[in-house]
């Protein structure tokens, strides 16, 4: 045996048939409780029937994706894939390695089936045996009926679905989700080429599935908005205990990940976790866009940047910024810049409404920032607003705030990855839509183009607002913007 054989055996513990029989008896049978059907289940189907009209007379597979590994012989926590997620109505922790199929029917639409491994018998192998799977370790999953009474699916054991999959593959188009498990892809890509299906045609196919399913999920129906704002009243409670403990967090030192764990502890508690790292960024790295090392000190003075949403067990993400100033006050400058950005986050809200382009957003909001720029002297001489504002010629603002003002917010922080430019930034917007307007000026320490009292300062303001009928409504308008409601804000919390 080689010495690498010896240390992977490190672990084995000795079996016996006299265990094992030993393990498998007298264990009382679960509770068996049918589940009650989710509350997203009509919702999911609704989905499904818009899926099956874009795709009629192909099949399509949206697999969940499987459990990740961490280091060794550890995984992430399981986060199914946000397609699955939106055409199976499941959330959080369910269900590893099972893969939604809509098989085309007679009648011109889909039939459902999710294909899973359902809970193993207590008499099996996998019972005791399996670290990763078996119940003994990781608790149970649902069995065939759980599942299907919990989804309103057809469910059926993974150990048919390649079979189901694969079913007169050479006349059938099959269009998968390649993105979501990539070991399956590449087992798939081979099957359906081997019954016949085009190599290269094989990913434009399944790149227009995903397309369609990026698009269905710009409009949100009731429930996913009940869902948005659950998440951002969870996101609340993780500001406000965030700002009752930064005195503690600046005491501590690291303070920055301080903010991270009290922010993280009221994500898990609340939610499945937080919808992306948090960006606890005090000072000067505010400045730092995406400010996920969190590793500095918060010192009274500072403001902090606080960039941080919940995922709540639907996997819906809010995504909130405030800046705070963490003595309570703004100095002087600090509210300058503050209520320049908050003038720019008021356009872009206000231009929230359907029939507007989602640029326009972007278009209000940036207008008011180089307005700013321009008054402060800050664009080089001679560059009025509207010549910086020229797309071909200008842009010099774009040196003090380089992104955009909105993205679509969902399952993903970064929702409806896949619709097209002509969709999506030159798209109208319409009610049911949600995004977020998160203006922002940034003020680098080391930025010798802008007056010393101004550097090191970076300030992000991050609402997530719903298009309305008539215009919008701010899921986070109890969560205070103006400089003058977050410091009243901060003294009601911190005497509470
Ligand atoms: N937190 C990422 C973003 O605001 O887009
Ligand atoms: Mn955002
Ligand atoms: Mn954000």
């Amino acid at each position: 045996m080689s010495e690498e054989q010896k240390q992977a055996d490190n672990r084995a513990r000795p079996t016996t048939s006299e265990f094992r029989a030993f393990v498998a008896e007298d264990w009382a049978p679960s509770d068996g409780a049918t589940p009650q059907q989710r509350a997203s289940a009509p919702f999911a189907a609704a989905r499904r029937e818009a899926l099956s009209a874009a795709h009629p007379g192909d099949r399509l597979i949206i697999p969940a994706g499987g459990l990740k590994v961490r280091s060794n012989d550890c995984d992430y926590v399981f986060r199914p894939h946000s397609a699955f997620v939106h055409m199976s109505g499941l959330g959080a922790d369910t269900e590893p390695d099972s893969v939604l199929v809509l098989e085309p029917n007679e009648a011109g639409g889909h039939d459902a089936t999710i294909y899973f491994r359902p809970l193993a018998p207590r008499d099996s192998e996998e019972f005791f045996g399996d670290a990763r799977y078996g119940e003994y370790w990781v608790g149970a999953r649902p069995t065939l009926e759980e599942m299907e009474a919990d989804t309103g699916l057809t469910a059926r054991h993974i150990d048919e679905f390649i079979d189901a999959a694969l079913k007169d593959a050479g006349d059938t188009t099959i269009r998968l989700v390649r993105d979501a498990d990539r070991e399956l892809t590449t087992d798939l890509d081979a099957r359906r080429t081997a019954a016949g299906a085009e190599a290269e045609g094989l990913e434009a196919a399944d790149d227009e599935l995903a397309h369609t399913l990026s698009t269905l999920r710009m409009v949100k129906d009731e429930w996913e908005i009940e869902q948005m704002q659950a998440a951002v009243d969870a996101t609340k409670v993780g500001f406000e205990a965030v700002i009752d403990d930064l005195d503690d967090a600046v005491a501590a030192g690291r303070g920055e990940r301080w903010v991270e764990g009290v922010f993280g502890l009221h994500a898990r508690h609340q939610g499945n976790g937080v919808g992306y790292d948090s960006i606890c960024a005090a000072g000067d790295h505010a400045n730092t866009l995406h400010w996920i090392k969190n590793t500095g000190e918060i010192k009274d003075g500072d403001l902090i940047l606080l960039d941080a949403g919940v995922e709540v067990d639907s996997l819906f993400t809010a995504d909130i910024t405030r800046t705070l100033p963490v003595s309570g006050t703004f100095s002087d400058t600090q509210r300058e810049v503050y209520d320049a950005v908050h003038e720019a986050q008021q356009a872009g809200i206000d231009a929230v409404r359907p029939g507007a382009k989602f640029s326009d957003v972007h278009a209000a909001a940036i207008a008011v920032i180089a307005e700013k720029l321009h008054g402060w002297g800050l664009l080089p001489d001679g560059v009025s607003v509207e010549d910086t504002l020229d797309k071909e010629h200008g842009q010099y603002h774009r040196r003090w705030m380089v992104h955009g003002t909105s993205h679509h917010l969902g399952i993903d922080v970064h929702d409806c990855a896949m619709a097209t430019r002509e969709e999506y930034i030159d798209g109208e917007l319409k009610p049911g839509m949600v995004l977020t307007v998160e203006p922002g000026l940034y003020f680098k320490a080391s930025d010798l183009k802008v007056p010393e009292r101004f550097r090191g300062i970076g300030v992000r303001i991050e609402d997530d607002v719903v298009v309305t009928e008539d215009g919008c409504r701010n899921l986070s308008e109890h969560m205070p913007r103006s400089s003058a409601e977050v410091e009243a804000w901060i003294a009601e919390v911190r005497a509470r």
